[in-house]
């Protein structure tokens, strides 16, 4: 079995990450801060070591400036509906997926301006034309770092600088890249980071977070029981707890640690240097395939391991299938959730056959699948 469906979600996970999660369930499960008897307080540590191992990740000083949801979607829709109101105006790129998308549309819907910065056709966003847009209303830019589509990656650094300089808060969706390439909060100047734990970050679906610069005030989505101020029948305002209302995923955040953990020891630069070499050969690969459009720039250098390309004669859906049946190789086709980078870069409404790259993924695996590709081409031109 091939499995090129990291972007989906990245398999196999660590051992390290099942046998926290196993641990967790087996020594521990407690509550955490709720309980004053010892395995609550064991339950409390594995959670603010999670946080701790997140914040040496993306050099974030203050742990507690951390908080968990359920994935990359719940921490963009806590960020865009927590901040956003009639009149403000909020900047996009035409290269998001509908995490970032929809929540936009529905809030254009309620009286937000929106635009949606046009990326060139292999995906690109150029800093000046965010700038461009800026005006006196605008109160935030929302872009992903990482295409889930083609891997194109976004001039974080530059559209960190305008920002600032503007005063516009910067939310950045690391759904593909969180683990995959170096990300410093800090030196970035990204206000708002949403991350999902199931991608790079090696841990298990259903947990994510949302990484908030200190100051930046944003409506709770839900309130509840936090485990503290209990005798109060109002939200507590502080960190994390205005925000982490009801039991947290425990045991999602224990393997979510070990998962962290796991590629700070590899080292995230050693992944990425991996990652762009079998990306390259992937593209290279593919793209020497007569019949066979591979999309976005040809330079890994530039992009996430997220390829995507279709084959003359052959719709992606039919390739996928004869993928997985035919050759025990497993990817993602259609749209992928992301409508409009289809329709920038000319794919809508088919869409693609889409390949994710992980940190497991091995060169003979990229060989295989480029090889996969070949054969199945040449098969359908001789029908
Ligand atoms: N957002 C994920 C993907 O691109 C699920 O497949």
């Amino acid at each position: 079995m091939i499995y090129l469906d990291n972007a989906a979600t990245s398999r196999p996970k660590p051992p390290e990450v099942l046998q926290a999660m196993n641990d967790f369930m087996n020594d521990v499960c407690a509550n955490s801060g709720r309980s004053g008897h010892h395995l609550a307080i064991q339950a409390s540590r594995v959670v603010y070591e999670t946080r701790e191992s997140i914040a040496h990740l993306f050099n974030i000083s203050n742990p507690l400036q951390i908080i968990f949801t359920m994935n990359a979607t719940e921490s963009l829709n806590l960020a865009l509906h927590g901040i956003l109101k009639p009149g403000d105006h909020v900047i996009t790129s035409s290269m998001e997926h509908n995490s970032v998308m929809r929540p936009l549309r529905f809030l254009e819907s309620c009286g937000v301006e929106l635009t949606v910065v046009k990326c060139s056709q292999d995906g690109f966003l150029d800093a000046h034309d965010i700038e461009n847009f800026i005006k006196e209303n605008t109160k935030m830019v929302a872009i992903n770092h990482g295409s889930n589509v083609i891997g194109s990656l976004a001039p974080i650094r530059e559209i960190g600088n305008i920002t600032r300089k503007h005063g516009v808060l910067f939310l950045l969706d690391t759904a593909q890249t969180a683990g995959a390439l170096p990300i410093d909060m800090n030196d970035m100047k990204i206000d708002l980071l949403a991350f999902t734990g199931h991608k790079s970050l090696c841990g298990p679906p259903g947990i994510g977070g949302l990484c908030i610069r200190e100051d930046i005030k944003i409506k709770p989505l839900k309130q509840g029981g936090t485990g503290s101020r209990s005798e109060e029948e109002y939200q507590p305002e502080l960190m994390p707890d205005v925000y982490e209302s009801g039991t947290l995923n425990l045991v999602g955040i224990a393997g979510l640690g070990a998962g962290v953990r796991y590629i700070m020891n590899d080292g995230v630069e050693n992944i990425r240097v991996r990652e762009v070499k079998l990306t390259q050969r992937m593209i290279d690969g593919l793209r020497e395939i007569p019949g066979v459009d591979v999309y976005g720039h040809p330079d890994a250098n530039l992009r996430v391991g997220v390829i995507s390309f279709n084959t003359e004669n052959i719709s992606p859906s039919k390739v996928g299938l004869i993928l997985d049946e035919d050759y025990d190789i497993m990817c993602r086709v259609g749209l992928h959730c992301a409508p409009i980078a289809h329709k920038t870069i000319g794919t809508f409404p088919d869409g693609t056959v889409r390949f994710g790259l992980g940190t497991f993924t091995t060169q003979q695996e990229v060989n295989a699948a480029v090889d996969a590709v070949k054969e199945l081409s040449r098969q359908s031109k001789n029908k």
